[in-house]
């Protein structure tokens, strides 16, 4: 099969990408631990068990790589999986980078510099997520059990991005390796203006209705709460920390990338919320 491997292919960017791939005529192999039954095109992979990579990269020329989720350093097992596909002849790889840096993660640093550095493969550093606000990110639980977002970051801004803004720039990418946007290796993907919590707890509560409070807490107090979700202790530290440089301005940044790959300027925070507006409203008033 000529096509395109997209890993994590189950969830917010890689089904939106799967979606627009093959609504392109683009063959495309989806990956995940739980491969949806019914379709003949997605195989099981799982990041923790090599067997489980060779049948999936077997005879594909593009990727769509998420690295391992929650997962402080993710480069012990994704390196192995990049130099098979080198071996492989794999034209492009796109990345599901962040451009939010971990502190005390210079693997996921390592892993972007590994893609950076070879011919046509390609790094998207992704502002935070949009859907973050959703359930079940701990943020949009929190909203939708208690109207309230607990954050550390004072009033920094964030350039959040819906994903399936970062669907529709990898889509670009992997469509026609090589034709396009051939020279460059790292692309910084943003919504169209930064936000603080505050903005968008006002921007939530304008189109639904629901009343969103921003409660002020500090980064040790966040991490504690990480780990009551469930996230495992040292990713949630981490996540906690970079509430840090939010606050002090670092994440406040927007690019054109987005318009440039794909023709279209990205989603507005605003259309966001307006078009999942019931899951902020819905069950969520009820259990208050
Ligand atoms: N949220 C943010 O603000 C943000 C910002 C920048 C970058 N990112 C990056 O975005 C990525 C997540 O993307 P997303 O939100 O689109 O994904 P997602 O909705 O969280 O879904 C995760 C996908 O990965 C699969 N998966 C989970 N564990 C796996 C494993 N061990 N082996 C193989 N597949 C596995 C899942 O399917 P199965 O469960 O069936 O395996 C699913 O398809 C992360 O790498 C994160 O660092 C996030």
């Amino acid at each position: 099969m000529t096509g395109v491997l997209v890993t994590g292919g189950t969830g917010k960017t890689g089904s939106e990408l799967v979606r627009l791939l093959r609504g392109d005529g683009v063959a495309v192999r989806v990956a995940s631990r739980n491969p949806p039954a019914g379709d003949p095109d997605a195989v099981r992979f799982d990041w923790a068990d090599p067997a489980t990579h060779p049948a999936a990269l077997r005879g594909v020329d593009r990727i769509f790589l998420v690295p391992p989720v929650n997962a402080v350093d993710p480069l012990p097992l994704v390196e192995p999986f990049l130099a098979q596909a080198q071996r492989l002849g794999v034209r492009r790889v796109v990345l599901l980078g962040s451009a939010i840096v971990l502190p005390n993660a210079p693997g996921a640093l390592e892993m972007a510099a590994q893609v950076q550095a070879r011919p046509g493969w390609v790094v998207l550093r992704a502002s935070g997520f949009m859907q973050n606000f959703l359930s079940p990110h701990p943020v949009g639980e929190r909203i939708r059990r208690h109207g309230e977002i607990r954050t550390a970051a004072e009033d920094g801004r964030v350039g959040w991005i819906d994903a399936r803004d970062i669907a529709a720039a990898a889509s670009a990418l992997l469509a026609e390796p090589g034709v396009e946007f051939a020279d460059q290796h790292d692309y910084l993907l943003t919504g169209p203006k930064a936000l603080s919590y505050r903005d968008a707890a006002s921007i939530i509560t304008a189109h639904t209705g629901r009343p969103v409070r921003v409660v002020s807490i500090g980064a040790d107090e966040q991490a504690a709460g990480y780990r009551a979700a469930g996230l495992p202790a040292a990713f949630a530290a981490a996540l906690a920390a970079v509430e840090d440089g939010i606050r002090t301005g670092r994440e406040d940044r927007v690019s054109t990338a987005v318009l440039t790959l794909t023709g279209r300027p990205p989603r507005t925070f605003a259309e966001f919320v307006q078009e999942h507006a019931l899951e902020w409203t819905d069950d969520g008033m009820l259990e208050r």
